[in-house]
């Protein structure tokens, strides 16, 4: 039972797109994740995924109907600015993303059997999440 440092621990890894685990909550776990670029399209059938934007400012791609609002080539952007968080509910397919080539921290809160890229298995798939 001691405090964790949100900094500090963002200084204990460099690697992109590899979450680390720093609290564990009955089966949900906290994950700390450094972004920059473009992840990969997928959902997660049965669990919500939440992302709060430590640092920096995320890009939340969905999938969109033309007709809809903010909407370009058929994907909806979200932008998640620093201080602010998005879940995105299980089923939803989604692409985390940043621009300009800058590093985004993000906290990311989900279950623990929540797959690193859905239902999809790519090049950027993380299986082990590194606790610091
Ligand atoms: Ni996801």
């Amino acid at each position: 039972m001691k405090a964790i440092n949100i900094e500090e621990k963002f200084t204990k890894f460099s690697k992109n797109w590899h979450p680390h685990r720093i609290a564990v909550v009955d089966d949900m776990q906290v994950l700390l994740a450094k972004l920059k670029g473009e992840f990969v399209w997928h959902s997660h059938e049965d669990e919500d995924e939440l992302f709060q934007v430590v640092k920096g400012t995320l890009y939340m791609q969905f999938r969109a109907s033309s007709e809809e609002a903010g909407s370009e080539g058929g994907i909806r952007t979200e932008v998640v600015k620093e201080g602010e968080l998005i879940v995105v509910p299980k089923g939803v397919e989604h692409n985390p993303c940043t621009k300009n080539d800058e590093e985004v921290h993000v906290l990311l809160f989900e279950k623990l059997s929540t797959a690193h890229t859905g239902n999809v298995k790519d090049e950027m798939t993380q299986t082990e999440y590194p606790w610091i």
